[in-house]
């Protein structure tokens, strides 16, 4: 016998509406209110999604209370520990974690994509020196529509898989392009003997003079960067990139829209805008004054890499990273870093102060990444872009996901709208 199918009653005035109630594998239930407006004639009311399911997904799975985050059911923490960034992307594109031969073949796949068409350097070069790198990925990436015409039919499987593998393994070369072009260095082509992440920091850091040897613990670091960076659910970015996607756009067009969107102080620039502030606040004497300000809601001030919209017990990324940060800066040899001492005083300060307790605000992955990426080496207008090369693969798997979809339909919200109603146009010299 068929499950009975559980619905939620709506009522309002006279109207009364049955709704169906969607049962997750994980999470809430799901109120579908897919039929309501032609049922009762209303709409639902919610700026910033913030009790509104988009999609329906087998990709990631957040649990705030818990800070729990899971990709294709497998925890955050074991996959920063136990595997690495291709084969996460491996596991976020088809669904489960590969067996040797075919991570090899992955491997191998996104590897000998890595190079960009040569002509494509013309475009970095028509940027100004100073364009922040964020805006010469938006420009870049977008620009791949007109170069890679051979895989942006979205209805043929094996052109979305081609551009799935090409914007994955092209994305650190952009963006390491983007930190060359900006620092006045000639570009470095990747090198195809070499992992995801060493490849990256070879091309940012390589000049022809000098070769550059990666240090395998730095390059350990960085893809641990990316693979806590790979994925998570309908974030802004993600959504940006399946709105743009829900109306047939080409994967270049989208993913270049997601990066737009992943720019913003509120989501992927919070890394560079996080170090920002805790160089400002110097010295952890100076904590209090700042704590103040967040606190003051009269001071537009926010204490960067600090709360997020579905962590409201901690950020399991955070406290990966944290680690991280202790284990390049003592690599390095960087004892004492004022930088990192002010973020652990800070960290230890807010937690517990009444203000970010009751509004259950917690360090979030970008506290303390900015940290290891400066040691580094990285100036802080690569933060973002680097959020970016990591994220390519959650924009890819879910937009994939979109388009598999037979029920796609184009985004398109309703309104609360609260302006004029109609009015009759007067002349100018009557107003
Ligand atoms: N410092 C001080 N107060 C804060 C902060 C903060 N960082 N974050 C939230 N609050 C307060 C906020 O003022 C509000 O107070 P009230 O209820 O009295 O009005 C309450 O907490 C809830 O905040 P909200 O803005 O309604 O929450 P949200 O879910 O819309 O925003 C957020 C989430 C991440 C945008 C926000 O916490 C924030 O701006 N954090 C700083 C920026 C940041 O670190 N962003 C990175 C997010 S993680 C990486 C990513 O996914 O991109």
């Amino acid at each position: 016998m068929a499950d009975e199918q559980k619905t939620a009653k709506l009522t309002f005035g006279d109207t009364e509406v049955d709704l169906p109630l969607l049962s997750p594998t994980a999470g809430p239930d799901v109120i579908d209110i897919r039929k309501l407006y032609a049922q009762a004639g209303v709409f639902t009311y919610d700026p910033g999604f913030t009790s509104t399911a988009s999609c329906d997904s087998t990709i990631t799975f957040i649990d705030g209370n818990e800070g729990q985050l899971l990709h294709r059911g497998y925890p955050i923490d074991q996959l920063a520990e136990k595997s690495h960034f291709l084969e996460v992307c491996y596991l976020l594109l088809y669904g489960d974690l590969p067996n040797a031969a075919q991570l090899e073949d992955f491997e191998h796949r996104v590897t000998n994509h890595t190079m960009l068409h040569e002509q494509m350097q013309n475009f970095f070069r028509g940027f100004r020196r100073d364009a922040h790198p964020m805006a010469v990925m938006v420009g870049v990436v977008g620009a791949m529509s007109a170069f890679y015409h051979d895989s942006t039919d979205i209805s043929d499987p094996w052109q979305r898989e081609v551009a799935s593998i090409r914007l994955i393994a092209k994305m650190p070369t952009i963006a390491a392009w983007a930190y060359k072009y900006h620092v006045g260095q000639p570009f470095v082509y990747p090198r195809n003997d070499l992992d995801y992440a060493s490849n990256f920091l070879r091309m940012c850091f390589s000049v022809p003079a000098e070769d550059y040897v990666v240090n395998p613990i730095l390059s350990r670091a960085m893809d641990r960067i990316f693979t806590l960076h790979a994925d998570h659910e309908q974030n802004a970015s993600t959504s940006t990139v399946r709105l743009a996607s829900s109306s047939g756009a080409n994967p270049f067009a989208c993913i270049a829209a997601g990066i737009a969107c992943l720019w913003g102080p509120a989501h992927g620039g919070a890394n560079q805008a996080c170090l920002e502030m805790l160089r400002e606040i110097g010295t952890p004497d100076q904590i209090p004054k700042y704590i103040e300000r967040a606190k003051d809601k009269n001071d537009p001030f926010r204490l960067m890499g600090f709360g997020h919209r579905v962590y409201k017990n901690h950020d399991p990324r955070a406290q990966v990273m944290k680690q991280s940060a202790d284990e390049v800066l003592d690599l390095l040899g960087i004892e004492d870093n004022p930088t990192l001492q002010t973020a652990k005083e800070l960290e230890r300060i807010a937690l517990e102060d009444d203000y970010f307790r009751e509004k259950k605000l917690f360090p979030n992955v970008d506290f303390y990444s900015g940290i290891i990426l400066d040691a580094m080496g990285f100036p802080q207008s690569m933060f973002t872009p680097i959020f970016a090369v990591a994220r390519t693969v959650g924009w890819i798997s879910q937009w994939k996901e979109q388009i598999s979809d037979p029920q796609l339909k184009i985004g398109r919200p309703r309104q609360l709208y609260m302006g004029e109603t109609l009015r009759d146009y007067t002349d100018v010299e009557n107003r």
